[in-house]
């Protein structure tokens, strides 16, 4: 008896957890300014994902994406393609690569701005 009991203690949990609806709530994508400023828009974009102590900080893996150094380490590290935009290694790591778990939607966007802009030290 106890056995039926707690059997069907489990197939109602189980209806129940089956019943129950998810919404997958996407994140809201930052929109792509006009203008992309390197120290007003990319920069903050390396400031929260790309965590500047143990990844992307000075000493740690290139690029070194700290305020400081970050547009001379892409610059002579040649993660930027003016010429083919799309063909940048720093946008393509976003987008598609190893970083896109760490790049909030739209961030990609607005770095591939950036470079079509001239990826000016702006
Ligand atoms: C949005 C934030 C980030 C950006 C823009 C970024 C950018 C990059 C770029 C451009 C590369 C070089 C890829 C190549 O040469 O093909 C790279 C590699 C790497 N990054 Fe990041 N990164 C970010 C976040 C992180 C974080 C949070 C970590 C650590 C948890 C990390 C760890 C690494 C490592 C270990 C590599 C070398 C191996 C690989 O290419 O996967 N990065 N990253």
């Amino acid at each position: 008896m106890k056995i039926i009991k707690t059997l069907l203690l489990f197939a109602l949990a189980g209806v129940i957890l089956c019943s129950c609806e998810y919404e997958w709530i996407q994140p809201e994508k930052t929109p792509v300014p006009e203008n992309v400023s390197f120290s007003a828009d990319i920069i903050p974009i390396f400031d929260k994902g790309c965590n500047l102590g143990v990844c992307h900080g000075a000493g740690a893996t290139p690029p070194e994406l700290s305020p400081a150094n970050a547009y001379q380490s892409l610059i002579d590290g040649a993660y930027v393609n003016t010429e083919t935009p799309e063909a940048s290694i720093l946008y393509n790591t976003m987008e598609s690569g190893s970083m896109q778990t760490y790049t909030d939607p739209g961030d990609e966007e607005i770095v591939l701005a950036w470079i079509k802009q001239g990826a000016k030290n702006n």
